[in-house]
């Protein structure tokens, strides 16, 4: 059975662990079964902390209050940061200001809480379209999370765009989040759902994405890394393949966003959705819990 090990933070702070495939990268996990088992592989690939220095869990768990307990007599760990993040107490803090302080509607009052809270909002929406390189805060929309948000996009854009004998791809690897809206918006106009497999090295076969672009696709719906893979696609490349066939993409850049730098314009994508919730926020703000980015 193979053996996926994770790449635990070092103290140093070393590049990232690649695997370099014909056309995608993976991240973050060595693969066991392929390396060979030394004393070496194990510390290159584990860091031990020098001792005496600090670790990185040491000096980020006090701002996080939720891992001030203990749970069956050992002190909490939590490692499911991909699904949701901790909230440190600086999130948690902005979130009591917010109630104690100016708690009111956004955009639909004209009293002083309002329009403190509108201010807020906005300012919010302005830094998060900087922390993507988007060049308006209008294209940033607040969701609840990515799951309303690609939800968003398949009733509005797709049940408008999409007709019988339309084709929409996607990997074998998305989160069933960024499937199951496509699956019930194709069910309903009659398009059909194309499936990216993945190749050799057990990530999506990009080649084969490419092959099977054509004018009848409208929209390629992609990770930029995978949740069950770590697999990091070459977003750019795509988005330019789907654009010259004329079609959209939809980047899920859920697991992305919290872990590297993400440049909208660069990445030239039409809609790219993420969860402030996986990224320590509660989010960004106090409003919401993700982001759907529409660059046009
Ligand atoms: C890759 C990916 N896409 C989408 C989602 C759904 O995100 P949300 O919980 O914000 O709806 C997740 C959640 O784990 C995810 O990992």
């Amino acid at each position: 059975m193979e053996v996926l090990i994770p790449k635990l933070p070092s103290f140093k702070f070393p590049s990232p662990i690649t695997t370099r495939t014909s056309s995608c990268v993976r991240l973050g996990f060595r693969r066991l079964s392929s390396l060979p088992i030394s004393a070496s592989t194990v510390n290159q690939t584990v860091a031990e902390p020098d001792i005496g220095s600090p670790s990185l869990g040491h000096s980020t768990r006090p701002h996080f209050p939720i891992l001030h307990q203990e749970v069956n007599g050992s002190k909490l760990v939590y490692i499911d940061n991909a699904a949701t993040s901790q909230k440190p107490t600086a999130v948690i803090k902005a979130l009591q200001n917010y109630y104690e302080g100016y708690n009111s509607n956004v955009h639909r009052g004209i009293h002083f809480l309002s329009a403190k809270a509108t201010d807020e909002y906005e300012s919010a929406r302005k830094k998060v379209a900087t922390f993507i390189n988007a060049s308006d805060s209008r294209e940033i929309v607040f969701t609840r999370n990515a799951t309303e948000a690609i939800n968003l996009v398949a009733y509005s854009w797709g049940l408008s765009n999409l007709k019988s004998g339309d084709e929409i791809i996607l990997t074998v690897a998305e989160h069933h989040s960024a499937i199951v809206p496509w699956q019930l918006v194709a069910q309903k106009v009659g398009a059909v759902l194309k499936f990216v497999n993945l190749n050799e090295d057990e990530v999506p076969d990009i080649d084969k994405l490419k092959e099977m672009l054509s004018r009848k696709t409208k929209i390629v719906v992609v990770h930029h890394v995978s949740n069950v893979l770590a697999s990091v696609l070459p977003i750019r490349d795509i988005a330019h393949w789907a654009h010259d066939v004329g079609a959209k993409i939809l980047v899920d850049a859920c697991q992305s966003v919290p872990h590297m730098t993400v440049d909208v314009q660069n990445l030239d994508v039409d809609f790219l959705v993420a969860s402030s919730h996986k990224a320590l926020d509660s989010y960004m703000v106090k409003w919401t819990s993700c982001l759907l980015c529409l660059h046009f």
